[in-house]
C-alpha cells in the first residue's frame, strides 16, 4: 500500500497542467459511445473510475482504438466507434470500481435497454445511496434491483425495459441523478423534465449538445426529448479544475508564491472554488483561451498570500462539493473563521468527509467544529505533522498531502492508491512540488502515442 511523506516547503513557483476533466471523462466516453460515427476524443483522463466507465462502454459493443496514453496509467486519446444508440447485452456484471458518478449515469443509460445487466462497485461505493436514481428511474418504468447487504445500495441488477418520460424534481442538487435521468429519457419516446433545486454541474447538457442532441435548458428546468442521436465529433477533455483545486490551495496559501495552471476547464458551474479562494484573499487571475464542444478552456494564475477566513455560500455548496476537503485545508491555514454549512451531501461521497476531514485536520493540531451538514474552522494555529489515513477516498488523500505542505515535521498520508482514482500523475507533480523545482519538465504529465 502507497503512502505520501510530506514535509512544509518555503515556495511554490511553477506552471503545470492537470489531467482530464473526470466528470467530463466519463460523458464522453458514454455519448460518444452512443454517437452515431466515430468520435475522436483527447486528453481523456486515465483514471481508474474513468476508464471504469469506458470499460462499461466496450463490454456494450463500443470498440476503442487507442491514440496515445499517459504511460503507467492509460489511454489518453482514442477513437470510439459509436453504436448510434444500439448497445449490445454485455457478457457479464459490469465493475465500476469506486465511481458514483460511473455508476449512476450508466444505470441511467441501461435502464431502457432490451437487455439486463449488473452494476457493481468497491466496498465504499456498496455503501453509497442508489435509491437517489432508483425513485426517478423506477418512476420512468425502469426495473432496477439494489442487492447491496445496505438497503438502497450497489450491487444493481437491471433488468431493461421501455421506459416512459417524467418530470422529476430532484430532492438533491445532483448532477448525478440529472444526469440519469436526462440520459434515460434518450431511451424513451416523449420530453423527459428534470428540475433543480439548485445549480449543479452541467457537463451532460452541454456534451449532448455539442454532439448535436436538442437539450432545453430553462432556469432549473431541463429537458430532452426522447429518440435523438447523438453525432460523432472531436473533442478535447479541458483539465480538471478540481484537480487543480489542489495545487490552487498550495499556492494561494503561500506569500510570495505563483503558480500557473494551463488549459483547465472554467466551466462557470466548476469555478466556485476560484472564488472562494480570492475572497479568502489571493489574487487569481483568469484567462479564457478556447471552449471546446460548449465547454471554456483557459489558463488560471495564482498568486499567495496570508489567507483570510470566509463562509461558503449555500448557493456556491453544489459547485464546490468535490473541493470542500481542500478549501477545509485552506481555512485551517487562514486567518479568523471559515463556516462550511448546508454540505450535509458530504456524508454520502467516497468516505463521510465530514469526519474524515475534522478527524485529520484535529489530528494535525486545527481548530475544528463538526456539524451535521458541515463544519467550522478557526484557522491559524500552526499545523503540525500527523499520519492521516485517507480511508481510500482520493480527495481525503490528495487534501492531506497539500496540509503536509503547511506543517512541521514529517506528515505521512497512507493508502494513496486510491488517488488513481481521479488524479494519474499526483505523486509525480507533489515530488516536483516538494523539491521546489524549477524544471517545468518535473510537472509533466507525459501523453505518448501508442
Ligand atoms: C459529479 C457530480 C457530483 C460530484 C462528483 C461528480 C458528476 O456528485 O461530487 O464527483 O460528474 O456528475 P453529485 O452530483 O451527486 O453531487
Amino acid at each position: 500500500m502507497s503512502e505520501f511523506r510530506v514535509r512544509s516547503i518555503r515556495t511554490l513557483d511553477a506552471a503545470f497542467p492537470v489531467p482530464g476533466d473526470k466528470s467530463m471523462s466519463h460523458r464522453a466516453a458514454m455519448i460518444a459511445g452512443l454517437a452515431d460515427g466515430i468520435s475522436t476524443v483527447r486528453n481523456f483522463l486515465p483514471s481508474e473510475d474513468c476508464l471504469n466507465t469506458l470499460g462499461a462502454m466496450k463490454a456494450c459493443g463500443v470498440e476503442v482504438e487507442v491514440l496515445e496514453e499517459m504511460p503507467g496509467f492509460g489511454p489518453t486519446a482514442m477513437k470510439i466507434h459509436g453504436r448510434k444508440m444500439a448497445l449490445a447485452a454485455p457478457a457479464g456484471p459490469i465493475d465500476c470500481g469506486n465511481s458514483g458518478t460511473g455508476m449512476r449515469l450508466l444505470a441511467g443509460l441501461f435502464a431502457g435497454q432490451s437487455f439486463d445487466c449488473e452494476l457493481f462497485g468497491d466496498e465504499s461505493l456498496s455503501g453509497r445511496p442508489m435509491g437517489r436514481i432508483t425513485v426517478p428511474l423506477g418512476e420512468m418504468g425502469a426495473e432496477i434491483e439494489c442487492l447491496g447487504a445496505k438497503a438502497g445500495c450497489a450491487p444493481l441488477k437491471i433488468h431493461g425495459t421501455r421506459l416512459r418520460p417524467i418530470r422529476y424534481e430532484l430532492p438533491v442538487a445532483s448532477a448525478q441523478v440529472k444526469s440519469a435521468v436526462l440520459l434515460a429519457g434518450m431511451f424513451c419516446e416523449g420530453t423527459t423534465t428534470v428540475v433543480q433545486p439548485a445549480e449543479t454541474r452541467d457537463h451532460t447538457e452541454r456534451m449532448l449538445q455539442s454532439f448535436g442532441v436538442t437539450v432545453e435548458v430553462r432556469g432549473d428546468e431541463i429537458s430532452i426529448e426522447g429518440g435523438q442521436v447523438p453525432q460523432a465529433r472531436e473533442f478535447q477533455v479541458p483539465g480538471d479544475i478540481s484537480s487543480a483545486a489542489f495545487w490552487v490551495v498550495a499556492a494561494a496559501a503561500i506569500p510570495g508564491s505563483r503558480l500557473i495552471i494551463r488549459n483547465v476547464g472554467l466551466n462557470p458551474t466548476r469555478t466556485a472554488i476560484l472564488d472562494v479562494v480570492e475572497r479568502m484573499g489571493a489574487k487569481i487571475t483568469r484567462r479564457l483561451v478556447s471552449t471546446e464542444a460548449g465547454e471554456p478552456i483557459g489558463d488560471i494564475e495564482i498568486r499567495g498570500c496570508l489567507l483570510k477566513g470566509t463562509e461558503l455560500l449555500r448557493v456556491e455548496i453544489p459547485n464546490l462539493i468535490d473541493e470542500i476537503p481542500v478549501i477545509a485545508v485552506a481555512a485551517a491555514l487562514a486567518e479568523g473563521r471559515t463556516v462550511i454549512r448546508n454540505a450535509r451531501e458530504l456524508r454520502v461521497k467516497e468516505t463521510d468527509r465530514i469526519t474524515t476531514v475534522v478527524e485529520g485536520l484535529r489530528a494535525m493540531g486545527g481548530q475544528i467544529e463538526e456539524f451535521e451538514d458541515g463544519m467550522e474552522i478557526v484557522g491559524g494555529a500552526p499545523l503540525h505533522a500527523a499520519t492521516i489515513e485517507s480511508h481510500g477516498d482520493h480527495r481525503i488523500a490528495m487534501a492531506f498531502a497539500i496540509a503536509g505542505l503547511f506543517a512541521s515535521g514529517e506528515t505521512v498520508v497512507r493508502n494513496t492508491d486510491c488517488v488513481n482514482t481521479s488524479y494519474p500523475g499526483f505523486a509525480r507533480q507533489l515530488a516536483a512540488v516538494l523539491a521546489e523545482s524549477a524544471n517545468p519538465a518535473d510537472y509533466d504529465l507525459p501523453h505518448v502515442p501508442v
